[in-house]
């Protein structure tokens, strides 16, 4: 549960607010797509995961306020021991983090003690200590390609992104069977019938989505991926199974295009946001900038160990 918000005066500007503290603080703000669109204009760093773990690791800033989700905060931490990490939400989780719990993890592991575990980065700082290698949705494929072939290869939590890997590099995985409660949610019926409606609109998908929403991708790639993707191609009209903050940014760099939100299952819901991901606020992102607080903190030794297959990933991007 989130802590209740105390008082704010409601004549506070509060974009202004943020980018004085910032220089205040000498603070970074990193911010994922999903974020709200008001969080993404203030950003220092807009990026996927991978993008976002790349500015943690180069940044010089004293603070790193990292406005996405704990594991993003974490690897932030593991790269910046000597850095304060705050987020506008410590309990913005991620629903395969919280699939793959570590003791699970290690037991999983013990069952096949020759093999390389790849571990997707959304996971806990404890489940990247017991890992050979991280990756990303951008950077996934291009690990398990450096592999070498004789070696027998566990990939974790993701079995979506992991069934997609197989594909691209034609590789056997043994799988850990978690997935995205986002992308999980589209409608491959729905899809259907929304291209039906829209004859030259062209499917684009995240790797978390499953197989039969991404058998009828045109592309599948991370969220950067996605919004490159809108920008350069020569189609007009995209439908995107992504979550759909990442339309802001699309939006902003190909204002021509049109963009149609790839439909759920539930008519009636907004399940295709990531409510983990929409915890973070304007409110919160003041305060946790105005109090430097809540911290991330990664104990040692789980922070030391976690470091080696995460340097191994940035290595090899
Ligand atoms: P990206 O690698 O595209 O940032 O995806 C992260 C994520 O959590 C997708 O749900
Ligand atoms: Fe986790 Fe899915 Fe949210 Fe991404 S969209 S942070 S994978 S729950």
């Amino acid at each position: 549960m989130s802590e209740p918000l105390p008082f704010l005066d409601p004549n506070l500007d509060l974009a202004a607010e943020i980018l004085r503290l910032k220089r205040e603080r000498d603070a970074v703000l990193l911010a994922h797509y999903y974020q709200l669109d008001e969080i993404q204009d203030l950003a220092d760093h807009l990026g996927d995961s991978l993008q976002l773990a790349q500015a943690a690791s180069k940044t010089t800033a004293r603070v790193i306020c990292f406005a996405g989700v704990h594991f993003m905060a974490e690897t932030a931490k593991i790269l910046n021991p000597d850095r304060t990490v705050i987020v506008p939400d410590l309990t913005a989780g991620c629903s395969l983090d919280e699939g793959c719990p570590v003791e699970a993890f290690r037991a999983w592991r013990a069952k096949y003690p020759d093999a390389v575990a790849v571990t997707y980065i959304n996971c806990s700082a404890a489940v990247k200590a017991e890992s050979d290698y991280i990756c990303t949705s951008s950077n996934a494929a291009r690990i398990v390609a450096a592999i070498p072939r004789d070696k027998q290869i566990l990939f974790a939590p993701d079995r979506n992104l992991a069934r997609h890997v197989m594909k691209v590099t034609g590789r056997e995985l043994v799988v850990w069977q978690s997935s995205c409660v986002v992308h999980e949610t589209f409608s491959e019926r729905r899809i259907i019938a929304l291209k039906e409606r829209h004859k030259d609109a062209v499917l684009i998908a995240h790797p978390e989505c499953e197989e039969p929403v991404l058998r009828l991708a045109e592309f599948i790639g991370s969220t950067t991926a996605l919004i490159s993707h809108v920008v350069n191609s020569a189609h007009a009209t995209f439908i995107v199974a992504t979550e759909p903050g990442v339309l802001h940014q699309m939006r902003k760099l190909a204002p021509g295009k049109t963009l149609l939100a790839a439909p759920p299952q539930d008519e009636t819901c907004s399940c295709s946001e990531c409510s983990y991901m929409k915890k973070n606020t304007l409110e919160k992102l003041y305060l946790c900038l105005r109090d430097l607080a809540p911290q991330v903190d990664v104990p040692e030794p789980i922070r030391s160990r976690a470091r080696i297959p995460i340097d191994r990933m940035l290595a090899l991007s």
